[in-house]
């Protein structure tokens, strides 16, 4: 960089009211200057102005989403398909997802750039290893689950198939991410059907719109949000890739929830026979006060109301049968058509607003150069989210799963509290593949040759469930387990993966 490069930097920093960023340029080293320098150029500082203004007037949510109470209605039962509900139509919706499958036509999109503040590791959250018995970490169960699935749908339809595996990531997790697929040989998948591509970043700033510095060198960065994907996925011609491919229907899902049915031939075979363009995955809300967004129309229009912006009165609303009004839980689990993701990236991404956050953010205090650990929240991020396009559907549907065959989030350490942790997560998958073995005839017995009891869910914090692991390669979604259990007795740890049955059995043997 010379002179004339310098001064031209300088002044659109000032222009964008900007120019404390560089405060500290004379104490920097060459190196860190260059450093700096890159990413301001790199930077539209007055687009970033504008998202901070837009976001900041208003929720950041859709227009007039102020009291949105009056103006919600619930989903209604047409555009609902529901594994408890509509039970005689599973089959014909799996079959339709596997023909889908085994056509090359389905692909998955997983969204993997979260930084992972509240579980607390270091490292990309799919690398964490929750302490199932395999040791498994998040990533390798989702792939095996989509090796066994592309083994599925060959079966079913006798020809080789592909699903592609498009994973976004971030500047926080790409690199390690990349390396962890590569030391694990994407775990038995093809490495041209992995694809990674990083989502964009943005700087955190304080409340007045102003940058803030994590170091006197260093701008504070945060990734986009997980709607950053629609932006991302232009930027890096994905939906080219997706194209050339011959790729009709994407699934899209987060990486943190342990029982994800990667590409679900059910859910996938709802949306195509429903000629939907746009579906969510839900799970019931049974509890008014779950912080958990809900699936409903605003003034006819699809989207998600997070809790924070319902009052508690309608939160509480019950429907005749009994169950809560707005029960439509999401679950970050999409639906989309090629066609809607290519309008979405093309035509709509920009008119999509970021939600605010507001964060505790570390920064260096530009009056005397010291660096700041607030104690409460002194900026905000911003985010756009992935389900902010449902308003764009011309289809839109809703499938509703049970929670326990599908949804177990890891959002927090162990230490912090109950809720969504690794044990949490553990523990779901066990007691799922526990009732696995019990539908395909197996049981368990204690130590006394006694049969354990049939109901294998928690009924309070302190219960453990049956240690009972089964391989995702041996099977998908409970099937095909008759084989090697029916009629036998397992004692736990029970293991059930591609060699076969292993279980400790007593004497040490
Ligand atoms: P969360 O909002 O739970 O964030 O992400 P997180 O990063 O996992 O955890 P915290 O909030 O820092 O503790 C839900 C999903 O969206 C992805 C995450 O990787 C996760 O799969 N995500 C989130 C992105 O892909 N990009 C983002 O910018 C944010």
């Amino acid at each position: 960089m010379d002179r004339d490069d310098m001064q031209v930097l300088q002044y659109r920093v000032a222009e964008a009211g900007q120019s404390h960023l560089l405060r500290f340029w004379e104490e920097l080293d060459v190196a860190e200057q260059q450093e700096l320098y890159t990413d301001l150029k790199g930077m539209d500082l007055e687009e970033v102005g504008q998202a901070f203004q837009r976001a900041m007037t208003g929720s950041g949510h859709l227009p007039g989403q102020e009291n949105v109470d009056a103006r919600m209605e619930p989903v209604p039962r047409e555009i609902l398909g529901s594994t408890t509900r509509d039970q005689a139509h599973l089959p014909a919706w799996e079959e339709e997802g596997l023909l889908q499958i085994s056509q090359n036509k389905v692909a998955v999109l997983l969204l993997a750039g979260g930084q992972g503040s509240r579980l607390g590791v270091s490292y990309p959250k799919g690398m964490y290893d929750v302490g199932l018995p395999s040791h498994k970490t998040l990533f390798q169960i989702q792939a095996e689950r989509i090796l066994k699935l592309q083994q599925l749908a060959e079966k079913q339809h006798g020809r080789k198939c592909v699903i592609p595996w498009y994973i976004m990531t971030s500047g926080r997790t790409m690199e390690a991410t990349k390396m962890f697929f590569l030391k694990h040989r994407h775990f038995g998948l093809k490495k041209e059907n992995v694809i990674f591509f990083q989502q964009g970043m943005l700087p955190a700033m304080d409340f007045d719109g102003k940058v803030l510095l994590e170091g006197k060198g260093k701008i504070s960065m945060a990734p986009d949000g997980n709607g950053g994907l629609y932006r991302a996925l232009g930027v890096h011609r994905i939906v080219e890739d997706m194209e050339q491919r011959g790729i009709g229907s994407i699934h899209v899902y987060c990486v943190d929830n342990i029982l994800v049915k990667v590409a679900d031939p059910r859910f996938i075979g709802f949306c195509v026979q429903k000629g939907a363009d746009c579906g969510a995955k839900v799970v019931e809300k049974t509890n008014p006060t779950e912080p958990v967004g809900v699936v409903c129309r605003v003034d006819g229009i699809y989207q998600v109301v997070e809790y924070s912006e319902i009052s508690l009165a309608t939160a509480q609303k019950r429907s005749p049968d009994g169950r809560l009004l707005f029960n439509a839980g999401n679950i970050a689990n999409h639906y989309f058509t090629m066609e809607f993701l290519r309008d979405i990236v093309n035509v709509y991404e920009p008119q999509l607003k970021h939600h605010v956050a507001q964060k505790k953010i570390p920064y260096i205090d530009v009056a005397t150069g010291k660096p700041v650990k607030p104690d409460k929240p002194n900026g905000i991020k911003m985010e756009k989210f992935v389900f902010d396009i449902f308003q764009f559907a011309k289809k839109f549907v809703v499938y509703e799963v049970l929670r326990e065959d599908e949804f177990s989030p890891l959002k927090n350490a162990d230490s912090q509290n109950g809720k969504d942790n690794p044990t949490t997560a553990r523990h779901a998958l066990m007691s799922l593949h526990h009732c696995w073995v019990l539908n395909a005839g197996g049981h368990f017995v204690d130590e006394n040759g006694t049969c354990l009891p049939a109901i294998p869910r928690l009924k309070d914090a302190n219960d453990l469930p049956i240690q009972c692991e089964i391989s995702p390669l041996v099977s998908y979604g409970g099937e095909g387990l008759e084989e090697f259990v029916k009629d036998k007795e397992f004692h736990a740890p029970l293991i059930i993966d591609r060699n076969g049955v292993h279980q400790l059995v007593k004497n040490g043997m």
